[in-house]
């Protein structure tokens, strides 16, 4: 038996920006042929071969035919991303350990991976499934993370520490090298947003390794913009405040962190200058907008998005 062509994503990537420079907008490109419930961009028939475009589901929106891949985004603030870029009229790739993200949102501008971001080989294989799928990639999220119970530094061992820093920090490293060349031709430019926290300005007591971890991948996203900056590429970061609309907040949780402060939960909820609380649903607008034409000429910035603190320490 003969065995499948290994996929080259450089050149689908290729391929994608000269048809799209072609058509004069971004076009997402399937390999394979058409299965029912595909639409095919009749435009570009003529430009392609073994794969085939896929017509806009709504055109006219500001992400059509563009490729986003969330990570995380099968609960919380990456869910909330996910579905506002989806309803920007991207693609979305969604990469998620929890089986849920399978089937997240409909039809064919979604493909949600069940992935452990800590396994090397499988981010193989979803980055060449996502390359599959749409042909590119134009927009990263990195967005996926633990927080861990609380322990403080005198009791924090060595295992703990690493199994953070294995999720928070390590696989976005890989993301990033994996996603350069595609985000490199992204047919209008490519875009990063990291979901940090507010812990890298303000950090947590018992929270070590969570405010290392986030501190440390910040310093990659400003690394990343420094160096890929010539490529066009702009990577911001986003540091939210508490969000409790997520899997990292138990109403167990709350209640407890509520009561260590003296506080009724509605008033720990606000307690920030402006008294506001912080949802996913904000947090997953502001990604998006972050990722649109007002951030074209901005990079190595991190919004805090968290109500005005005046934390020091
Ligand atoms: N909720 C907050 O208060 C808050 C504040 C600031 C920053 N953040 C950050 O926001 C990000 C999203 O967290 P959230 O609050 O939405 O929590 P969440 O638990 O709802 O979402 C985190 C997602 O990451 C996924 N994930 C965890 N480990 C994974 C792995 N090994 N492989 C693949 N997926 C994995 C989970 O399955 C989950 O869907 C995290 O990086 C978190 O640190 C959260």
């Amino acid at each position: 038996m003969q065995s499948a062509p290994e996929l080259d994503l450089t050149a689908i990537s290729d391929q994608r920006l000269a048809v799209s420079r072609q058509l004069g907008r971004p076009v997402c490109i399937r390999q394979g042929s058409p299965t029912a419930g595909d639409s095919v961009l009749a435009e570009a028939a003529g430009l392609l071969s073994g794969s085939f475009a896929l017509a806009d589901e709504l055109p006219g929106a500001p992400f059509a035919g563009e490729v986003a891949l969330v990570t995380g985004g099968a609960s919380g603030i990456g869910k909330a991303i996910a579905q506002s870029l989806h309803e920007r009229g991207a693609a979305v790739v969604n990469m998620d350990i929890n089986p849920a993200v399978e089937g997240l949102l409909p039809g064919p501008r979604y493909l949600g991976i069940r992935i452990d971001l800590t396994d090397e080989s499988a981010l193989e294989a979803a980055f060449l499934r996502a390359g599959q799928a749409f042909g590119g990639l134009d927009m990263l999220v990195l967005n996926a993370g633990i927080f861990p119970p609380g322990i403080r530094i005198e009791a924090l061992g060595l295992e703990d520490w690493r199994k953070v820093m294995s999720i928070n920090l390590d696989p976005n490293l890989s993301m990033l090298r994996r996603a350069h060349p595609m985000l490199k031709r992204s047919p209008r430019y490519g875009r990063v947003v990291i979901n940090a926290s507010k812990n890298v300005l303000a950090p947590g007591a018992g929270a070590v390794a969570y405010s290392a971890s986030k501190a440390a991948v910040t310093q990659m996203g400003r690394v990343a913009a420094l160096e890929w900056a010539k490529d066009g590429i702009r990577v911001n970061m986003v540091h939210p405040d508490q969000v409790f609309d997520t899997g990292i907040w138990t109403p167990e949780v709350l209640q407890a962190r509520a009561a260590h402060y003296g506080m009724s939960v509605e008033q720990y909820k606000r307690r920030n200058l402006l008294g506001v609380e912080i949802n996913s649903r904000y947090v997953g607008e502001f990604v998006a907008n972050m990722l649109g034409p007002m951030f074209e000429f901005i990079t190595g910035a991190q919004i805090p998005i968290d109500g005005g603190s005046d934390r020091v320490i």
